[in-house]
């Protein structure tokens, strides 16, 4: 009854200036035939001097056969809420195309409010659709129950990579709105509250692509030292809130952020005894929670997405029944929600470019201007933590920039919701201390030592205040990169 076309096919339904929503959430999940399709569409147009482009919603990053295809193509108008991918930055970092970062927890709902204009297509991947309109989804959800229902049209890639013991993996679920919103009854990590697919009017799937792709998901870089430090400094500190009393002895849900310091944090909170096997309510599971959910360390794990190496998916889809009683995957507006994140008391683990002397954190903007990926989950989570940590090495760039500088350039979380930040030199311990403590934590524990004199001198130039500045010099250490590719040799005089 379906109509099975090609991707060239599908993507000729999509016309310049249609708005389509993309499932999935990071590479797991996400469509890749169609989108590449678009692209060269895109492309056919732009060499006969006609005009296409189309609005990009999507859960979170994609793979690069759809935000790197698409970018390349120059067929993107607006693009929300995260991407990561290289071509797409130089797209966003040109203006080529806009781009609205946002809070990934937001994004569903803002498309019911009427915020953002309605999707007209939504193109998903799915492992099985059933004739009465069944979507199994595959290791990622994202938007796609919002997309699936708003959007007048649905485009399936059925990806025979994906198999539909997969069903069962999902837990399908949209709040209402206010003023008739309840409370989400999520109360433990486990709790399934919806159904385990997507259910639509079969009469809007307009058409199924039949494909047969793995994942985009990158391998990770090996463990270094510093990340190694940063994901031990992290064990040890939660080690020690349980001594304290601070942390249940049971202890909490672990979320935690996307990249290496990430996967090298868990594997160290992981290997920790004194840390009692833990349950995860997190975005994204990550390779690390594969083999910590083997050896019985992770004994639960709540996300949006599988994102794991084509491998790591493999065993996860060999031994099933296994996993599909230790994982739910929710869309993103669960995963992320800020109501369960606070009533679960989730420690939060999320990674910074660049944190201030008082704990602001900048996850975003490279020095202040260019967007790197975007907030993504973080601000979901840090705000409604149990704990925040944030993570980052103490400097980037081979030593030239220092991670900790007078005030940051851009602010994605502030000092009010940061709790703890840790390096590869240390821990510093943000809670009940006021702005000029908080700077001497921050600098005599996680910050590098070639630039702990720099920092303190700024401090020592800033006039007494409740968060003392110097506004001629907060940006000192930005504008001598600027000027010569190092902070390291700063001098505050110049800037005086
Ligand atoms: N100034 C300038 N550049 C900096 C910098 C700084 N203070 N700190 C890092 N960089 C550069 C690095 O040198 C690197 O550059 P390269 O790509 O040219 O090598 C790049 O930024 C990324 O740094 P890296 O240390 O490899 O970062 P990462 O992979 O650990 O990612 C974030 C760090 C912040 C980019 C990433 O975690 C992110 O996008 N976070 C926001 C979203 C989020 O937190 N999601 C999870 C919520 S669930």
């Amino acid at each position: 009854m379906y109509k099975f076309v090609s991707a060239a096919e599908a993507a000729a339904l999509i016309n310049n200036g249609d708005i389509v929503g993309m499932g999935g959430f990071t590479p797991a999940g996400a469509p890749k035939e169609v989108p590449t399709a678009i692209a060269h569409r895109a492309e056919e147009f732009h060499a006969r001097g006609e005009e296409f482009k189309i609005g990009v919603y999507t859960g979170a990053s994609t793979g690069d056969s759809c935000d790197g295809m698409l970018a390349r193509a120059h067929a993107i108008d607006f693009r929300t809420p995260y991407q990561s991918n290289k071509d797409l930055r130089i797209e966003l970092n040109n203006q080529d195309a806009h781009y609205f970062d946002m809070h990934l927890s937001h994004l569903a709902q803002e498309l019911r409010y009427g915020f953002l204009p309605k999707p007209k297509f939504a193109i998903i991947e799915a492992c099985q659709v059933t004739d009465d309109g069944e979507i199994i989804p595959t290791a990622g959800v994202g938007i796609m129950p919002t997309i699936c229902r708003l959007a007048d049209h649905i485009i399936i890639e059925l990806n025979e990579a994906m198999p539909a013991v997969m069903r069962g993996l999902h837990d399908i679920y949209e709040p209402a709105d206010p003023p008739v919103r309840r409370e989400i009854p999520i109360y433990h990590v486990s709790d399934r509250i919806g159904t385990d697919c997507i259910k639509v009017d079969p009469a809007k799937i307009v058409a199924i692509v039949k494909t047969n792709r793995p994942n985009e998901v990158g391998k990770f870089t090996p463990l270094d030292e510093t990340t190694e430090k940063i994901g031990a400094n992290v064990a040890l500190f939660l080690e020690n809130e349980i001594k304290a009393g601070r942390i249940p002895k049971e202890f909490l849900p672990i979320q935690s952020g996307v990249g290496n310091i990430a996967n090298a944090v868990l594997g160290a909170i992981g290997e920790n005894p004194h840390i009692p096997p833990f349950t995860m309510y997190t975005e994204v599971i990550q390779d690390s929670v594969v083999g910590l959910m083997k050896e019985g360390r992770v004994t639960f794990a709540s996300g949006c997405s599988l994102t794991v190496g084509a491998d790591k998916l493999q065993d996860i889809v060999d031994h099933i029944d296994f996993f599909r009683s230790r994982i739910v995957l929710r869309p993103q507006e669960i995963s992320n929600n800020p109501e369960v994140a606070r009533r679960l008391g989730l420690i939060t683990i999320n990674t910074a470019l660049e944190a201030d002397i008082y704990g602001n954190i900048n996850s975003t903007h490279v020095l202040g201007t260019k967007m790197m990926n975007g907030i993504g989950g973080s601000g979901d989570f840090t705000r409604n933590a149990y704990i925040s940590i944030y993570t980052t090495p103490s400097t980037a760039k081979g030593g030239l920039i220092s991670s900790f500088v007078p005030m940051v350039s851009h602010l994605d979380h502030s000092e009010h919701s940061v709790k703890v930040i840790v390096t590869e030199q240390g821990i510093a311990d943000l809670r009940g201390k006021s702005p000029i403590q908080r700077a001497e934590e921050i600098i005599n524990n996680c910050v590098a030592p070639e630039y702990k004199p720099m920092l303190r001198e700024y401090l020592s130039l800033c006039k007494k205040a409740h968060t003392q500045h110097n506004l001629a010099l907060a940006f000192g250490m930005h504008r001598q990169f600027a000027e010569t590719g190092s902070m390291l040799d700063t001098k505050w005089e110049k800037f005086l």
